[in-house]
């Protein structure tokens, strides 16, 4: 099974993580900017980070919608946060070549501010659950042009040695119904050893046929080897047909 987030080991980290990043990493990872912080923003995967509860603290609007949501109550989550924290930092301690130790200083650093977001996360879902929704790619509970801003990081080509094209032409379409104006995602590489994913051109022309435009754009966020871009989606917009007045051109 290849379509909706299947959790059999493969390469790289194995089954598939769920992750606690900060603020500070998606600011870097999608090149955030005040003015983006402020528009009403999904977080899709939401995952563990603490990323939907310092962006509201601060006075934003943020939603997080994952799929580890559906079986596990708030206090699970909190446990499943650490441990997977821990399982990530011991991958990166063990493969410490595939990392470009500038935005950490070194894996302690890692588990120390994984740790923080997990930690953050975790007293905010048992605070503001209605933040936090229980949702599956490539099908969202939201309506149509619900956001301003969506964000996806670490599941699409992250994990494409188990999700297929299908599935990732059919999750960019979701991720661009609700968005009104954005869809940001981060890596373009995969989770191991970060080759790029290789259906990127025929992807792009299937979502130019759904009427999506993306546009693969560097960040500065250093971390996991190779992986230094976005894709960034708008909706193309195309021109109303003119009427001619007074007949034919
Ligand atoms: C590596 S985590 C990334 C979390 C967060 N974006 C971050 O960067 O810390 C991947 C997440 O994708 C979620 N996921 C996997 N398949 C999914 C699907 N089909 N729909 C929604 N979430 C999914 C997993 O539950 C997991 O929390």
């Amino acid at each position: 099974m290849t379509r909706d987030g299947d959790q059999s080991p493969a390469v790289g980290i194995g089954e598939m993580l769920i992750s606690s990043r900060s603020l500070d990493e998606y600011r870097a990872m999608f090149t955030l900017s005040e003015d983006d912080l402020s528009r009403k923003i999904l977080d899709c995967p939401g995952g563990a980070a603490g990323f939907t509860s310092a962006v509201n603290h601060l006075g934003g609007d943020v939603t997080a919608c994952d799929m580890a949501y559906f079986d596990s109550d708030a206090e699970q989550l909190a446990g499943i946060a650490e441990r997977e924290t821990v399982r990530g930092n011991r991958y990166i301690r063990a493969h410490s070549e595939q990392y470009d130790w500038t935005f950490f200083a070194d894996p302690d650093e890692h588990l120390h501010l994984r740790r923080g977001a997990a930690e953050e996360f975790a007293a905010d879902i048992t605070r503001n659950p209605h933040r936090y929704v229980a949702g599956r790619l490539p099908a969202l509970p939201f309506p149509d042009a619900s956001f301003d801003l969506v964000l996806s990081s670490h599941l699409l080509f992250s994990y494409s040695d188990r999700l297929d094209a299908a599935f990732h032409l059919d999750a960019i379409t979701e991720l661009m119904r609700v968005a009104r104006d954005e869809l940001r995602i981060f890596p373009l590489v995969d989770s191991g050893p970060g080759a790029p994913y290789p259906h990127l051109d025929s992807l792009l022309a299937d979502l130019g046929d759904r009427g999506i435009a993306g546009e693969v754009v560097e960040v500065e966020y250093r971390f996991q080897r190779g992986a230094h871009h976005m894709l960034v989606c708008h909706h193309i917009v195309r021109p109303a047909a003119r009427t001619i007045v007074g007949g034919t051109p």
